[in-house]
């Protein structure tokens, strides 16, 4: 689908994607380059971020891809440093690297648990506690008079209760209490924006395939006020709204992208 922003709103940008080279995340990362930024992708598998760098490549997108866990501090670090030494400087971070399994609360074991919240939330925290030092309004190698921003990826689920996903509900109850708080100190001191996208259920992506009973398609209609899923598309769009001078006064929010879902009850 086209889009409906001029091909250059982020041009001259420098965007670094964790879990950018599959699902949401390499959406994002193409909407991005289409509009003018230059990419850095984060994953930990190396033939994912190949596969994906190639294809950006092949749209002229300026691209790379960097090996990396965001549960480990050191891998964090050298792959904001490795995307600053490759394009110079640091505009954008989404955070988009996440892990999922539907499991009951019974069955969970505490180290699941921590697996996710420490991908999810831990993670986040810190690829923008790395970022910073290049983000920030004055900070290193930027050349522009303001900050740069950041964008935590959320989920509606722990707005009410969620079956089987207790791990991401409070995981993801963590990213949006960071996007407030790092909106709202690094927003004071910095210039910098922070905040965060949660999706509904998005067709075509790992987590729908992971997570989505096989009844949703049809479910979904009932359920869903515009009667139908997602597309990776409109979760890039609204990212480009957030990432761009369009969401200059945005800042610690997190935009619900799910059609009107959450708050939906079936009709009777
Ligand atoms: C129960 C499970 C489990 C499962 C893992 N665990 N999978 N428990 N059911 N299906 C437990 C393990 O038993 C172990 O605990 C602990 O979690 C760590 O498991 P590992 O396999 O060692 O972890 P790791 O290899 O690091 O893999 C992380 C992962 C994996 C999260 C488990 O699924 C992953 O890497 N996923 C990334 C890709 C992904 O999920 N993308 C979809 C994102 S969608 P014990 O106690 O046995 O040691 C998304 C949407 C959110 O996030 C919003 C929804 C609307």
């Amino acid at each position: 689908m086209e889009s409906p922003f001029k091909p250059n709103i982020l041009h001259g940008k420098v965007s670094l994607i964790t879990g950018g080279g599959s699902g949401i995340g390499f959406e994002i990362s193409t909407q991005f380059g289409k509009h003018g930024a230059s990419v850095a992708i984060m994953g930990r598998r190396r033939g994912v971020l190949d596969s994906a760098v190639s294809a950006l490549q092949s749209l002229g997108i300026p691209a790379v891809g960097f090996e990396g866990d965001v549960r480990k501090q050191e891998d964090a670090k050298r792959v904001v440093e490795s995307t600053v030494k490759h394009f110079g400087q640091l505009d954008i971070l989404v955070n988009a690297a996440a892990g999922n399994f539907l499991v009951s609360a019974e069955d969970l074991s505490p180290n699941g648990f921590r697996t996710v919240m420490d991908i999810d939330s831990v993670g986040t925290f810190t690829m923008c506690h790395e970022a910073l030092n290049y983000l920030k309004k004055g900070g290193k190698c930027r050349s522009s008079a303001t900050g740069g921003t950041i964008m935590n990826s959320s989920a509606t689920l722990h707005y009410t209760a969620s079956w089987y996903q207790i791990h991401v509900s409070a995981a993801k109850a963590a990213v949006d209490a960071l996007t407030r708080n790092l909106a709202l100190e690094w927003g004071t001191d910095y210039d910098i924006r922070v905040n965060g996208i949660a999706p509904g259920p998005i067709s075509d992506t790992p987590g729908m395939s992971k997570l989505a009973p096989e009844e949703i398609n049809s479910k979904a209609r009932d359920y869903t006020p515009l009667y139908r899923l997602g597309e990776k598309w409109d979760i890039a769009m609204a990212a480009l709204y957030l990432a761009s001078d369009a969401g200059k006064y945005v800042n610690g929010t997190t935009l619900i992208v799910d059609g009107g879902l959450w708050l939906s009850r079936p009709r009777h």
